[in-house]
């Protein structure tokens, strides 16, 4: 046992809490859900969304972090110590490679946050509008260097936080950062209140129209939930390794899905105002927060100020959900292999940057780094998401749903019966039935089977 004595952790239930919230809100909440939801068509998909976290995230969220904190161990290690000899492994392998996709393409935009608190301190975009923005960030973007060099930067700062450790590092840094980033999103939601369109923009977002219903709305949505609560890759799974005994599994899945929900709601509620304010298309796709926001900062007193913290409010909530992705991959070579934490840790970013580079090329408009339509970025992030994300998830909750014991699953959520959970047998019916019949008839009717 003198491994999981010496294993580092979580000290606090409030650092759990925000260690979790620190992995679930980031670019998925105020990068991809305003892009996703534009090009989506709006309200009718945002309600998708929630009948999804309700139905899908909140369940399969509980079983991965049952499982974790069950083992203590890392993704392989869970599943090789609960199903030995068997091939439920193989659920980290499929962890490991989403983990690299998803790193190409997240460190590619963590990399852009901190070029633009860089331009906006420098003031850059002074006095420019929607329009000329657009052709800076079109220029950004097209140039091969400059985009790279940030990439290198985000993941050097990433690197160094992880190195410090689970309690000392990760756990600290969530602590101070994750209040903040709220408090600056209420502020900016309530500018978006003066802007000119903002009753357009809030319809957009709130005013259903089902006759945009259709599949891909529904497998995007499922892709949305799952990246953005964190699921499907095994950091659930390491992060409730870390968790404490006592904590309750209900609470904490309840408090990351709400607090991860009401922060892509509010990046939203500051979005679409704007777009709607300053002639930007609404499904202006993976750039349009960057190409928003400071356009927003434009029309806003203070705007210099805000923009700065803005973007670095972006790039902190960026770094802690960065820092859980590398963490499965880092778990997992420091306790299967005994790399030292250092080793582990400058391996996973050097191959991420490779990643992240060709991530960064492919999207110059000329280039050749691209996979049936979509560049290499692109399909990174849609294969992750709206494929593997949703197919590891489904074997996880059906692993915990059909096979695992069901005494020890009970054991597991409550805490040792700490806790009353009287909803065990709806949580059981979901995640045995519900969650993986969803997921599995939203992906054959995705490929067309249905
Ligand atoms: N949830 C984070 C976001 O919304 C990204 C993230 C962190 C993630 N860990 C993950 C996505 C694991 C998928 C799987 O930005």
């Amino acid at each position: 046992m003198s491994k999981i004595d010496s294993r580092d952790g979580f000290k606090s239930s409030w650092g759990t809490v925000l260690a979790l919230a620190g992995s679930a809100v980031g670019l998925g909440n105020i990068w991809r859900f305003p892009y996703i939801v534009g090009e989506n068509g709006g309200a009718a998909f945002i309600l998708m969304y929630i009948l999804i976290i309700l139905l899908v995230g909140i369940p399969a969220f509980m079983a991965e972090f049952s499982i974790g904190r069950s083992t203590q161990k890392n993704v392989f290690g869970a599943f090789k110590q609960l199903a030995p000899k068997t091939q439920w492994y193989q659920i980290g392998t499929l962890g490991i490679i989403s983990c690299f996709l998803i790193s190409g393409f997240y460190c590619v935009i963590g990399g852009w946050t901190m070029a633009f608190i860089y331009k906006s301190v420098g003031n850059e975009f002074s006095g420019m509008d929607g329009m000329q923005i657009m052709t800076l960030f079109d220029s950004f973007i097209n140039n091969p260097v400059e985009p790279i060099v940030w990439v290198i930067a985000f993941i050097f700062v990433t690197t160094i936080i992880l190195i410090s450790g689970v309690g000392n590092g990760i756990e600290k840094f969530n602590k101070i950062l994750m209040p903040m980033l709220i408090v600056i999103m209420i502020i900016l939601v309530i500018n978006s209140f003066t802007l000119p369109n903002f009753k357009e923009g809030y319809a957009f977002m709130f005013k259903p129209d089902f006759s945009k219903l259709n599949s891909d709305v529904f497998l995007n949505a499922l892709g949305q939930a799952f990246f953005s609560m964190s699921l499907g890759m095994g950091t659930i799974i390491t992060y409730g390794s870390y968790a404490r005994k006592k904590d309750s599994t209900l609470k904490l899945s309840l408090t990351t899905a709400a607090t991860d929900l009401t922060v892509a709601i509010l990046a939203g509620m500051i979005i679409f105002p704007a777009v709607f304010s300053f002639d930007i298309p609404a499904e202006a796709g993976s750039q349009l927060a960057f190409i928003t926001f400071p356009t927003i900062f434009q029309s806003m007193t203070g705007g210099y100020f805000f923009s700065i913290l803005f973007f670095l409010l972006l790039f902190i909530a960026a770094l802690t959900s960065m820092i859980s992705i590398f963490e499965v991959i880092i778990a997992y070579l420091s306790e299967e292999f005994k790399m030292k934490r250092i080793l582990a840790t400058v391996l996973v970013s050097s191959t991420a940057i490779i990643v992240s580079s060709i991530c960064s090329l492919s999207l110059i408009s000329d280039s050749s780094l691209k996979i049936g339509d979509k560049s290499v970025f692109d399909f990174f992030d849609y294969l992750s998401a709206s494929y593997m994300l949703p197919i590891s998830g489904m074997l996880v909750v059906i692993y915990v749903g059909w096979f695992w014991s069901k005494k020890k699953n009970r054991d597991e959520i409550s805490s040792g019966g700490l806790h009353k959970i009287q909803y065990f047998k709806v949580y059981m019916f979901l995640i045995k039935f519900v969650v993986p019949i969803l997921i599995l008839f939203i992906l054959l009717s995705k490929l067309g089977i249905f």
